[in-house]
């Protein structure tokens, strides 16, 4: 081959080159382009590899006019393929385009029970006045449940609590209360916890009254506490609770573990007295139950219903409500 002769194959090479590249519409075909020309049997690296049929003098001028070709091509090559990156990648995103003139579209999202909104709130209101958070077991037994409160076998008390036993020791809790047994055996004094908790009474349903239902309890002992101290508790509970502008009544009770008792009740002006829990002095026979002395130490101790609560708030009626899982009643909280 002349170096004449190069010249024009070089040049044929670019015209078919532009020619290619003008048609390549794709990275595919790009890549194909290049191998055709840049490859190792390619129409470029051939006339480079016949660079040394020439003689030695042309050599150098013709490496400079294949070198410059070779120079194009890879610069075109960079650039076509950037062009086309481009131009597929606004493709794509058109195609992925959002259109936001569109409405939006709702999912519902369920919502906590309203039990468990109330629990959660009394809880925390407590929590904020420095209580702990206890809980025990709703398989108890005989002696946690009753007897440690000072319910003996034969009490007749017995009988407000129509339990369902298991066997001839064990019942589901009719209360929370055993759960302040729980506790103080298991802890020096000063105690003061709250615990929440699911009850079972032997009942039959009716707008007041389900088998199933919670409690919360409430217990604090140390050394010099008082009923003034209780007080400012649940004054301080309902103002938070029910909102400010209720009164407060306490009126005498029995509970065997208690000693004064109290029933509980509030009202705003105009409205009706509201019963909200049971409370009381912790009975000095309990304190000496779990260990305690109760020349030491005094405390008290409250009971409220969960689901009492949440009627007050919200004037519901029937206790039932809480229990029959129809949306149209739970979806209002
Ligand atoms: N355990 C009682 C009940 O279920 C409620 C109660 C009354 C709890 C007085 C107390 C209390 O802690 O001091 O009927």
């Amino acid at each position: 081959m002349t170096l004449q002769e190069l010249r024009e194959e070089a040049e044929r090479l670019r015209v078919a080159w532009a020619q290619g590249l003008a048609g390549a519409a794709s990275l595919d075909e790009l890549e194909a382009l290049r191998v055709k020309f840049l490859g190792r049997k390619g129409h470029l690296t051939r006339l480079l590899s016949a660079l040394k049929e020439l003689p030695p003098q042309e050599r150098a001028q013709a490496g400079r006019i294949l070198n410059a070709l070779k120079g194009e091509i890879v610069g075109a090559l960079e650039e076509k393929g950037r062009e086309i990156e481009a131009r597929e990648r606004e493709r794509r995103l058109a195609a992925e385009r959002y259109d936001f003139t569109l409405p939006g579209r709702w999912r519902p999202l369920g919502h906590l029970h309203p039990l468990t909104q109330v629990r959660l709130e009394i809880e925390d209101i407590f929590m904020r006045m420095g209580f702990d958070v206890a809980s025990g077991p709703e398989v108890e037994d005989d002696y946690h449940n009753f007897e440690a409160l000072n319910i003996p076998e034969d009490h007749p008390a017995r009988d407000e609590w129509d339990s369902f036993y298991i066997d001839d020791v064990h019942l589901l809790r009719t209360h929370t209360s055993p759960v302040q047994i729980r506790v103080m055996k298991s802890r020096k004094p000063p105690v003061r916890i709250i615990c929440p908790g699911r009850c079972y009474r032997r009942d039959t349903p009716d707008a007041t009254h389900s088998p199933v239902f919670h409690q919360v309890e409430l217990l604090w002992v140390e050394r010099g506490l008082t009923m003034a101290n209780l007080k400012w508790i649940i004054e301080e509970f309902v103002r938070r609770f029910f909102g400010p502008g209720y009164e407060m009544r306490f009126s005498a009770d029995f509970f065997p573990f208690t000693e004064p008792s109290a029933q509980v009740h509030i009202h705003r002006q105009g409205g009706p007295w509201l019963e909200i829990m049971g409370a009381g002095m912790v009975d000095p026979a309990v304190l000496t139950e779990v260990g305690y002395d109760p020349e030491e130490v005094t405390g008290f101790a409250f009971g409220l219903g969960i689901e009492r609560m949440a009627m007050l708030r919200w004037g519901i009626e029937d206790i039932r409500l809480f229990y029959q899982n129809d949306i149209r009643f739970l979806s209002q909280f």
